[in-house]
């Protein structure tokens, strides 16, 4: 242990464990990269700005979670909290919305937000997201819907719902938001709730406490405010999803916690999780480019944890697939063979076989001991009798099998062995 340890709220990633963190980001970026989104990557920050615009100044993300800084030179930085607005920053700066569309975008990456750590929640933690910018097309949000419920599937988890919710748009949402505003200005509230009421009326819906809920029954509910555009085109989104077997429960109070969602809005949950049970989350968001300083641009997208996914694994019992580790162990004895067998395991991975060595100059006993753990199928001891014969012992660690093979000849004979 040293002087310092992680930061609070934020923890390591350390092998065996973090290899469960890199399957489950390839499980949600392959199908991704099959679909045809192309990688994108952004700075770690951005201008404070881009966020309290774009995720909305009465988010408390904006509010309470960000992590600004004054630069020297005086400007004004966050650690990005969140992955949507800098992808559109990006896409708009290298003009991506005036060549073909949708531009079809994913990422990866860490983000910060200053939360209150509990299970489930970090201040650093990692998404896999994915952004379809400019085109208002049903089977846009679907595609994306039904990549992200594929993927929770083919890691083999069977306990995550889709939650799924339309929010209006520009025309249906405002005599909405003006319904809702009466409905919640009659309740008794605190003045917290209260100043939410006349800033952004559809997060009080989202309140998780039992006594603001017991209030809201009877609350005025988006979908029955929908104009008939809005309506038509959830309807669609809801018959392609069912169309391709992907099931969801219809949400009304869905909200979430960032205001730049218009239309669809969606959630996947898992019910192992406690109250961190939000695996991830996304919807369309057709008026971000405007509030941003940029040209209409309706787009649709969402980010999955890596974090609380790698939780739902261990809460369902599955063991995602893991890359293999080395295939063959070498084991030296002696400072001759040591030289030899080195050549040996540079020469296999440069013939494309995952291969270790036991450094530290090892007694027979604790390299053994080391080839065993390593997971590898095969070792290869090598002795100074063997060398002066010019073969290498090649031992089967499953069936306890051993064998002499030439030295020269090692690449083949492992090859050969492995099938
Ligand atoms: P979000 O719902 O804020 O959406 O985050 C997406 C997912 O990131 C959550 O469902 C959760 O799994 C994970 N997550 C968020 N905060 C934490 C935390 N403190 N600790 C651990 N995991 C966390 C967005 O970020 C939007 N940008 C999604 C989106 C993309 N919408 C449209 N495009």
């Amino acid at each position: 242990m040293s002087t310092f340890s992680a930061p609070k709220g934020t923890y390591d990633l350390i092998p065996p464990e973090s290899a469960q963190f890199l399957a489950v980001r390839e499980a949600f970026s392959a199908p991704l990269r099959r679909a045809g989104y192309g990688y994108v990557e952004t700075p770690g920050f951005e201008q404070t700005g881009l966020f309290s615009r774009g995720v909305g100044e009465s988010t408390d993300i904006v509010t309470k979670e960000m992590y600004t800084l004054t630069t020297r030179g005086g400007d004004e930085l966050a650690l990005r909290p969140e992955g949507t607005a800098s992808v559109l920053r990006a896409a708009l700066q290298a003009g991506l919305h005036r060549g073909a569309l949708p531009a079809k975008l994913w990422y990866s990456g860490s983000y910060y937000r200053y939360e209150r750590p509990q299970a489930g929640r970090y201040r650093h933690f990692s998404q896999v997201g994915a952004e379809a910018l400019g085109a208002e097309d049903p089977a846009l949000d679907a595609e994306l819907i039904i990549l992200a419920a594929d993927a929770f599937r083919a890691l083999g988890l069977r306990q995550v719902r889709l939650l799924l919710n339309s929010l209006g748009d520009k025309e249906c949402r405002p005599a909405y938001r003006a319904a809702l505003q009466d409905f919640l200005r009659a309740l008794d509230l605190d003045e917290d709730t209260r100043r939410r009421i006349e800033i952004n009326p559809l997060r009080v819906l989202d309140d998780k406490r039992e006594s603001v809920q017991q209030q809201l029954t009877g609350a005025p509910m988006m979908r029955d405010h929908l104009c008939e555009g809005c309506k038509a085109y959830h309807e669609q989104v809801r018959e392609l999803l069912t169309a391709a077997g992907v099931a969801f429960e219809d949400d009304p109070r869905l909200v979430r916690g960032l205001d730049y969602y218009t239309r669809t809005t969606f959630e996947f949950v898992h019910d192992g999780l406690g109250s961190q049970s939000a695996v991830g989350g996304g919807g369309r968001y057709d008026g971000l480019s405007e509030m941003i300083g940029g040209p209409e641009l309706p787009s649709v997208g969402w980010a999955l944890g890596v974090d609380r996914t790698v939780l739902a694994l261990r809460a369902e019992d599955v063991a995602p697939q893991t890359p293999a580790g080395a295939q063959v162990f070498a084991v030296p004895l002696g400072e001759d063979a040591r030289r030899a067998l080195f050549a040996a395991v540079t020469e296999l991975r440069r013939e494309g076989v995952a291969a270790d060595f036991a450094y530290g100059g090892k007694g027979m006993k604790n390299a053994m001991k080391s080839a065993n753990r390593s997971g590898a199928r095969f070792a290869l001891v090598l002795g100074d009798r063997d060398l002066a014969e010019g073969v290498v012992q090649l031992k089967d660690l499953e069936s306890g099998e051993q064998s002499p093979v030439p030295l020269e000849r090692v690449v083949a004979a492992v090859r050969a062995k492995l099938g």
